[in-house]
């Protein structure tokens, strides 16, 4: 008798344990109320690699500040164009398409020694990101997006965010932060944001 009942502890104990590690068990969230994180800064929870880009961020200020659509009350970083700039000065977009051997490349010079080993990761979230933009724009029977009044396409802005979310999602444990709150706003991105983690082109 004594047994049967410790078996039965194990096997509940079992199951729960297997509910926590399987994220198809994960709460249920209400995708139109995200959890609360009190301050608690999100994006630390996948570190940015340490990635040295020269003087492009630099160049990539002083283009979006002469857009007509530049706004002084936002950082340049936030403009829609910035991605595109950035792409376009590190040689990954050449005439609006994507490098995909000029994007690892870059990332490979340009990643610190130490976070180096997250590399192919990166570059597997822009390949994922490429083609679901590009299943977008097939969908959409479309070739490519046009230029918006912002002054460039959104095609960049979205791989960028796009790349953000997937890397975010398939965090390398080096850049993780092992963190409850982490966890829980990965719960709610894998539910809420399901794939392709591309947001709708605004035109
Ligand atoms: C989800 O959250 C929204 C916004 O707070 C609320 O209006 C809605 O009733 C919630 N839905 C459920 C199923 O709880």
């Amino acid at each position: 008798m004594q047994t049967r009942k410790v078996e039965k502890f194990a096997g509940v104990a079992l199951l729960m344990l297997l509910m926590m590690l399987s994220p198809a068990q994960a709460a249920a969230y209400n995708c139109s109320a995200p959890p609360s994180f009190n301050n608690f800064d999100v994006n630390s929870c996948c570190r940015t690699p340490e990635i040295n880009l020269g003087n492009v961020p630099q160049k990539c200020q002083q283009h979006v500040n002469q857009l007509k659509s530049a706004n002084p009350k936002y950082p340049a970083y936030a403009h829609l164009c910035y991605p595109e700039c950035i792409y376009r000065e590190t040689g990954a977009l050449i005439n609006g398409r994507l490098q995909m051997d000029k994007v690892r490349e870059y990332l490979q010079e340009h990643v610190h020694r130490r976070d180096r080993e997250v590399v192919p990761h990166i570059v597997r979230s822009f390949d994922t990101c490429r083609k679901n933009i590009h299943g977008h724009l097939k969908a959409a029977n479309l070739e490519s997006y046009k230029v918006l009044p912002q002054g460039c396409s959104p095609y960049a802005a979205m791989l960028y965010s796009c790349v953000n979310a997937e890397t975010f999602l398939n965090c390398p444990a080096k850049l993780w932060k092992s963190d409850e709150k982490c966890l829980v706003a990965k719960e709610f991105a894998q539910q809420c944001n399901p794939l392709p983690h591309v947001p709708l082109p605004m035109s």
